[in-house]
């Protein structure tokens, strides 16, 4: 396990390598399912390194293509990992976290009781400035897709890693925005709550 503190002394955290693959695609697409009982233990770096790669990581340096695909590649949702210390904006391109806020925002994540006391939330943000060929009318949908695809990738390592999540649309999102400190483009598509299970 990582000895590298996710401390609020410095406002970057630089994650150590994603760990290899723990299961097969087939055993991991068995195990998928939504969880909503979590321990309130931390997550190890190393797992949420693996995580956050696998969501949404660079896994073609050469092209800086991405772990889940995108409407044009336009590459426009941000992952933002909301945990007991604060709220950190993932970095993929140096794979580390940068420090957005140095509060436990957790429990601002959702409207169910368990997101204020899961170690890890995640929040998928569509930045509409990165959105520039889209019509109005379709920017919601391609962005909500292209969040969907990321946490397919999160529940499918998820599965492979032993851990519990659920995507979730039930957010208050004005409040969250606004806690994040999010501008007037950067809209938040949806939350995913990870976790070790604890019995339902
Ligand atoms: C776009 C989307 C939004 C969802 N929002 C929530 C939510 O706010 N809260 C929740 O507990 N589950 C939420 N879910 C999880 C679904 O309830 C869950 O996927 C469904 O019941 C099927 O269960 P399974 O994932 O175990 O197959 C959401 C799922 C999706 C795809």
């Amino acid at each position: 396990m990582s000895t590298i503190p996710l401390n609020l002394e410095t406002d970057v955290v630089v994650l150590p390598p994603p760990a290899g693959a723990h299961t097969t695609l087939e055993q991991a697409l068995k195990e998928r399912r939504s969880g909503r009982a979590f321990r309130d233990d931390a997550l190890p770096l190393e797992t949420l390194s693996a995580l956050l790669w696998a969501g949404f990581g660079i896994n073609r340096p050469e092209s800086a293509g991405r772990t889940a695909p995108s409407a044009h590649n336009w590459q426009e949702i941000d992952v933002f990992a909301v945990l007991q210390e604060g709220a950190y904006r993932y970095d993929a391109q140096a794979h580390r976290l940068l420090l957005v806020k140095a509060q436990d925002l957790r429990g601002l994540t959702g409207m169910q009781d368990f997101v204020a006391t899961a170690p890890l939330n995640l929040v998928y943000v569509a930045d509409f400035n990165r959105m520039p060929d889209a019509q109005p009318e379709e920017r919601h949908f391609l962005a909500g897709a292209d969040a969907g695809c990321i946490a397919q990738n999160v529940y499918l390592f998820c599965a492979s890693a032993g851990l519990a999540t659920v995507v979730r649309g039930l957010i208050n999102r004005a409040e969250l925005a606004a806690a994040l400190g999010l501008s007037k483009t950067e809209r938040i598509a949806l939350a995913q709550t990870v976790g070790y299970p604890a019995a339902a």
